[in-house]
């Protein structure tokens, strides 16, 4: 079976769940942090090296105050519980997105994960926070801008690969896969160029109902699409 390399999930759907149980947003996040769990554990099974999560857009600051703090301490919370965990499975803990504008607290736990992982490579874990893709582009180009001005880069040898260099994702290989749930079919300011030619796969179920065997129909599914990148069969 083909596996992807990288798979990046759009995890959506933590408020209507909660909704149609009649309980707090929160509670449909904290809900979603035992799926985050799940998928982790799946990936590993089937020998996934890369998965990327879109934990909390930069638009995702437009929510009422409540629901940000309890996301900012749920992350909290989920990187000093499950740091553990990380060790134990040799996974490194990445992020993409602006976190140094997060909250400290946040941001400490975040920069402690990151280096006591670090050394492994059994699965990369990126987790995107404070993340949009518009702002990873704009970075990117003051990066270059910069760079070209101090004759640090050849503004005529850039070219994709070059571009790439700058973003967030330098270090990690395109995604292959991305997976949304929610019955959602947006990108919403996710990985907008590095999923190029992604095979995007929509799934009807909300965030805390997704398990296991969603996540093996995803593989399946990916497994008989046929990536033509431009060319024919
Ligand atoms: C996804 O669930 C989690 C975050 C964006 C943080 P939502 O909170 O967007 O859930 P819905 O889309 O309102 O159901
Ligand atoms: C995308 O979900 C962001 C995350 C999953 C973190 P949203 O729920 O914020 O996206 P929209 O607003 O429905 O496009
Ligand atoms: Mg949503």
């Amino acid at each position: 079976m083909d596996i992807p390399k990288h798979i990046a999930i759009i995890m959506d759907g933590n408020g209507r769940w909660a909704k149609e149980r009649n309980l707090t947003r929160l509670a449909g996040h904290k809900e979603g942090i035992q799926t985050v769990k799940k998928v982790i554990e799946a990936a590993i099974k089937n020998k996934i090296p890369y998965l990327t999560l879109y934990a909390f857009s930069s638009e995702n600051w437009n929510r009422p105050k409540d629901e940000v703090n309890g996301l900012m301490s749920l992350l909290n919370h989920f990187l000093e519980k499950e740091l553990k965990l990380l060790i134990e499975n040799e996974i490194q803990l990445k992020t993409i997105g602006r976190i140094h504008e997060l909250p400290e607290k946040t941001f400490k736990c975040i920069e402690d994960a990151k280096e006591k992982t670090a050394h492994f490579d059994r699965l990369t874990l990126t987790i995107a926070l404070n993340y949009s893709s518009q702002n990873e582009i704009v970075d990117a180009v003051k990066n270059i801008v910069k760079d070209a001005k101090k004759d640090s880069l050849d503004i005529e040898q850039l070219d994709y690969p070059k571009l790439a260099s700058y973003l967030y994702t330098k270090d990690l290989p395109d995604p292959d896969l991305i997976i949304r749930t929610s019955g959602e079919y947006r990108l919403s300011n996710f990985l907008l160029l590095q999923s190029a030619y992604a095979e995007i796969y929509t799934s009807p179920i909300y965030w805390p109902d997704f398990n296991q065997s969603h996540f093996t129909k995803a593989l399946t599914q990916f497994a008989q699409r046929e990536r033509r990148f431009g060319k024919i069969s």
